[in-house]
């Protein structure tokens, strides 16, 4: 099997190391992003990343995901909680889609309880830090297998 995963990473979490790292942990997104790679490459599979502070681009990077990716994961961060805008483009998206959190919102403050996106993913990882991209990436292939 081959493809393009599109591992895409909403706000803040450019700062992964430096923001709250006693909730989010001390590695960075690129690091991140190689656990996650290591697990897909072997596999057949290559990665796009893109991180954006912005909900406008990451709507317009799931709509060409489209025609250029065969899955997505996705950790939205806060807008998990607030943006139906996003949860309409990844209705968009046909292929496995698996939403990413490193810590667990359901055990956090009352506004993280909602993820808007859950409805219209695959599946959801949540709380288990940095492995959750390595369990993101063995559900993503299991998914593309099936
Ligand atoms: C997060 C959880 C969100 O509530 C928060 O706003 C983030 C990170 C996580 O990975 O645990 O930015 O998505």
């Amino acid at each position: 099997m081959s493809g393009v995963i599109l591992f895409l990473s909403g706000p803040n979490l450019n700062l992964l190391g430096e923001r709250s790292p006693e909730i989010y942990g001390k590695e960075t997104l690129a690091d991140h992003e190689r656990r996650f790679t290591a697990v897909v490459t072997p596999a057949g599979f290559s990665v796009h990343s893109l991180q954006s502070n912005s909900e406008a681009t990451l709507i317009e990077t799931i709509h060409e995901a489209r025609t250029n990716a065969v899955a997505i994961v996705f950790n939205p961060g806060a807008l998990t909680h607030s943006s139906w805008a996003l949860r309409d483009a990844l209705e968009t998206f046909s292929g496995p889609k698996i939403e990413v959190h490193l810590s667990n919102p359901a055990a956090r403050e009352p506004f993280r309880h909602l993820s808007t996106v859950a409805g219209a993913v695959s599946g959801s990882i949540a709380g288990f830090g940095a492995l959750g991209y390595e369990l993101a990436a063995h559900a993503v292939l299991a998914h593309l297998k099936a």
